[in-house]
């Protein structure tokens, strides 16, 4: 539907009322025991029960974090200021929260049922656009069904008439690491797999040969994944792959082995995908949130229909917890509140993310391009005089993350003994899904003992006396006792939930997308587009054809251009002369 209108303005708030607020944030930070999480335990006996919120069985413990009543009052009175509840109103309402780009965040109905009701508002010059978003992504839903259904049963055969046994993901950034943690935490260690999954996302081709060394051509379906289709490293695979293709089965095999998830359907048909195999999403969808789409398709293909649906139900029930539920009990929106506070009262550049499941292994790598590239900004949204400004506070942290226990043999001594405060979320479920019982008690026991050792740490006069009963010298104690001090105080949030099935994978990782927004409408910046990654591109497409050989180079114009610094002018030169290019 399209009419004529003035463009909603979302979310236009005075810089100055939200400064106090941040400012309130570090003054209480800095009282005397403003940082320290100890003091409040021992203050309050029934503060882990206060400060741990529920959604069913999911429950969110942030007790240990340095946040009292008085900064959790101050932080809700933040997110008033900065009208998180307005603005949850408008991306739910489909309102073009994506402001530089015009384009409402409209994800949710990906997994929303066909009649919820979910629109999406896309604006552009004077012109609105309204679509009724949960029934076109569920159509498209229909549609990819049938299609797996048909790969499953074998109705859907490749080009010898072999059925398919592997499916190769041909994507990058949203349109790989989402699908990949998904179709990972489906079908690790779960026998019920119906098709191997391949993923392919670098541009170097050693990834290509180790994606494809083994793989049967003739069993072999592969889904080229872009939203945009025009991601150099996506066509470049895509094209690589259909050579592959061709070269084992010949030139129609093509159509049979190929499908195309994308909202850019004239680029796909200049592929040479039949529409009949490409499955489109639009633009109110962001790539980091894409694989509730057909980017997903992966999913149901490796880990069967019934378990992407629930996926989706999962996800579509966090929506449900996050828009109707009161800020206090919110999950989202006190995870969102907790980094705010790590963030912009203690000043943490950095948050680790702990899975204590062997199948959330990639949750970093999804989560890392979820908040930096969501809320790695600078600028805010344009104030009330539609000036965009600098943020004078800090955003994003750093994320990084490894599976626990792997993780507290390699980087979490610095997090323990470090100069610097590092928060760490931890994750993990009740109930394992194998027969080693002991093994799963192993890994919570360390979970839990991670995060109080963070908080508790140990004490000199603990250690000299420890080390006086071992008989320890008085001067090896002055020297050693020192190095084994954790300071403790250390901030972490445990997630628990009763078991990693499809449910609860969609519910987690929908919780940590809605955190992000939440953070997001704190820090005043626009979480939905990603202005910042078009730079390197560019530069990128330029520096290409300076690489290519001499003996090519009259075919590439802009081969001698250069007009770059001294230092990436010698690393040119140098890489085409240790080439033989030069
Ligand atoms: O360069 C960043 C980015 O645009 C991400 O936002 C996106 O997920 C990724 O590249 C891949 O983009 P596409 O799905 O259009 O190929």
């Amino acid at each position: 539907m399209t009419q004529s209108a003035t463009p909603p303005i979302p979310n236009r708030q005075a810089i100055p009322n939200r400064q106090a607020g941040f400012d309130r944030l570090r003054q209480l930070a800095e009282r005397p025991d403003g940082r320290r999480i100890t003091p409040l335990f021992a203050a309050e006996p029934d503060r882990a029960a206060r400060f741990t919120a529920f959604f069913d069985d999911l429950s969110l413990d942030f007790s240990k974090s340095a946040i009292d009543d008085t900064a959790l009052e101050t932080l809700f009175a933040l997110a008033e200021t900065a009208d998180l509840t307005g603005f949850r109103q408008r991306l739910f309402a489909g309102q073009p929260v994506n402001q530089t780009e015009h384009r409402a965040a409209m994800h949710m109905a990906l997994r929303a049922p066909a009649d919820a009701g979910l629109k999406a508002v896309m604006a552009s010059g004077d012109q609105v656009r309204t679509e009724d978003a949960a029934a076109m992504a569920a159509a498209e839903r229909d549609k990819m069904r049938r299609f797996v259904e048909a790969v499953h049963s074998g109705a859907q055969k490749g080009a010898t008439g072999k059925t398919f046994t592997d499916v190769l993901t041909i994507g990058i950034g949203g349109s790989d690491l989402g699908p990949k943690v998904a179709t990972e935490a489906l079908t690790i260690g779960r026998f019920d797999q119906k098709m191997n999954a391949h993923f392919l996302s670098n541009v170097d081709g050693s990834a290509f040969l180790e994606t494809t060394r083994g793989l049967d051509p003739a069993r072999t379906l592969v889904l080229v994944a872009s939203k945009t289709f025009t991601t150099l490293e996506t066509a470049m695979n895509a094209a690589a792959a259909r050579a592959w293709i061709v070269a084992a089965l010949g030139d129609k095999a093509v159509a049979s082995h190929f499908a195309a998830l994308s909202t850019n359907l004239k680029a796909v048909a200049a592929f040479g995908i039949k529409p009949d195999r490409v499955f489109a999403f639009q633009d109110w969808v962001g790539g980091r949130y894409s694989l509730w789409s057909p980017v997903g398709l992966v999913i149901p293909l490796a880990a069967g229909w019934d378990k992407f649906q629930q996926m989706l139900d999962g996800a579509w029930a966090m929506d449900c917890h996050f828009r109707d539920t009161p800020l206090r009990q919110n999950l989202p929106v006190l995870l969102g509140l907790v980094g705010i506070w790590n963030t912009n009262a203690l000043g943490c550049a950095t948050q680790c993310i702990l899975a204590y499941d062997d199948r959330l292994r990639r949750l970093p790598a999804h989560l890392q391009q979820l908040e930096m590239e969501s809320n790695g900004k600078h600028v805010m949204l344009p104030d009330a005089a539609g000036v965009s400004r600098p943020t004078p506070w800090d955003t994003c942290p750093v994320l990084f993350g490894e599976p626990g226990t792997n993780a507290q043999h390699s980087f979490m001594q610095l997090v323990h003994q470090g100069t610097r405060t590092v928060p760490v979320d931890f994750i993990l479920a009740a109930n394992a899904d194998h027969d080693r019982p002991d093994a799963h008690r192993a890994l919570a026991a360390n979970a839990f003992a991670q995060a109080e050792a963070l908080m508790r740490g140990r004490s000199e006069a603990e250690i000299r006396a420890e080390m006086a009963t071992h008989g320890a010298s008085p001067a090896e104690i002055d020297a050693i006792a020192p190095h084994r001090v954790a300071v403790g105080e250390r901030p972490s949030n445990t997630i628990m939930f009763n078991r990693l099935d499809p449910f609860s994978v969609g519910r987690l990782i929908a919780l940590y997308e809605h955190k992000v927004a939440v953070q997001g409408c704190l820090w005043g910046i626009d979480s939905f587009d990603q202005w910042g990654v078009e730079l390197g591109k560019q530069l990128a497409s330029g520096i290409l054809p300076e690489l290519t050989p001499h003996a090519e180079r009259k075919d590439h114009p802009d081969a001698a251009k250069g007009g770059h610094d001294s230092s990436t002018t010698a690393l040119i030169q140098r890489f085409l002369t240790l080439r033989g290019d030069a």
